[in-house]
């Protein structure tokens, strides 16, 4: 089975900007009690007229543009979301729509809530591997802005929108794996449509125990499978829940903190868009190059959990 790589990284952020002090004015909270907890100083919030499915597009069109590759090269599309702006159709074909792709390829969407973008990274390696199909355009896109509750302060100051999108190419050589799991729960939930309101609830402190287990898990069976120490890979690119979880991971691996890339500061916590928006970031910060090794590693609602190891073109 082939593995995959990456081409190219694109990304969406939504116009409106909200810091810690803005949510103050309309929820009992303050910077001084979200930054120190979560490191999150600021987030986007979606605009009239851009949504997930317009940020979808947007970080998909970046990403295909950078790649250099066909538009008719494209094996399948994949939207890793939780906040598709229709139930049907998918944000991913209306992408493919949009972007004028191939009509006789997959095209669907996911949901692992912020571990989605790995689980896709994952479907797209398989649907390319069954199909003979060459590149994959996998996208985690997210407007949570639309389902919080801005009443509850434990929720509404956590989460962000955005959208980041990685066009990869199915490689016999290349450097991959991928370890997935869930354990099941509702400690994150959000009911469906036509159940009334549908916002976010959280059992904070249940997902923060269950987080600081899993990354590390998840980074010690990659390197039980493939025999790597740290210093050979060139970023950790963690969910961008919560600061203190990824330096809790730090800790646990005894790790160079350096190594761990953060942005939740400026992005919040953006679900399945927060992997593939650091990656496009770090990419246009030229932080990452070719050849590169990343460890990527999400958890999430379903107690949803995946680790990546991917090379960069
Ligand atoms: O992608 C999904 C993954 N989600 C996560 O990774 C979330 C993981 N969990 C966390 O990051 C943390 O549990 C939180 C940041 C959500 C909460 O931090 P905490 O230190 O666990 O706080 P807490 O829930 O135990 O609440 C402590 C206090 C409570 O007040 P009392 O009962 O002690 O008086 C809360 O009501 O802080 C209060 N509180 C707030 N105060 C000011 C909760 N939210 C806020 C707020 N501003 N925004």
């Amino acid at each position: 089975m082939k593995g995959l790589k990456i081409i190219s990284t694109g990304s969406a952020i939504p116009s409106r900007l909200v810091t810690n002090d803005d949510l103050s004015k309309i929820v009992d909270t303050s910077d001084e009690w979200i930054y120190p907890r979560t490191g999150i100083r600021s987030r986007f919030f979606c605009n009239e007229g851009e949504s997930t499915n317009s940020l979808a597009l947007d970080a998909a069109r970046a990403a295909l543009d950078k790649s250099g590759i066909d538009k008719n090269d494209i094996g399948c599309v994949i939207c890793a979301t939780v906040t598709s702006d229709y139930v049907t159709p998918s944000c991913a074909c209306l992408v493919q729509a949009a972007l004028e792709l191939p009509n006789d390829i997959p095209v669907l969407d996911i949901n692992a809530a912020c571990s989605g973008f790995l689980y896709g990274l994952e479907v797209a390696r398989g649907l390319l591997n069954s199909t003979g199909g060459r590149y994959g355009l996998v996208i985690g896109a997210e407007q949570l802005s639309r389902i919080l509750d801005m009443t509850d302060r434990s929720t509404c100051v956590l989460f962000g929108d955005g959208a980041g999108a990685v066009v990869v190419e199915a490689d016999e050589d290349a450097l991959y794996d991928s370890v997935l799991g869930a354990r099941g729960g509702h400690q994150i939930s959000c009911k469906g449509v036509g159940y009334g309101t549908n916002y976010v609830h959280m059992e904070g402190n249940e997902v923060f125990k269950f987080a600081v287990d899993a990354l590390p898990k998840c980074i010690f069976e990659l390197q039980k499978r493939h025999s790597f120490t740290l210093d050979e890979i060139s970023k950790v690119v963690c969910h961008q829940a919560n600061s203190r979880i990824i330096d809790h991971c730090v800790k646990k691996l005894k790790a160079n903190p350096d190594k761990f890339y953060k942005n939740m500061d400026h992005f919040g916590n953006t679900s399945a868009a927060s992997i593939p928006l650091a990656l496009a970031e770090l990419d246009e910060k030229g932080m990452i190059n070719s050849g590169d090794k990343l460890l990527l590693v999400g958890f999430g609602s379903g107690l949803t959990w995946a680790g990546t190891l991917i090379t960069k073109e």
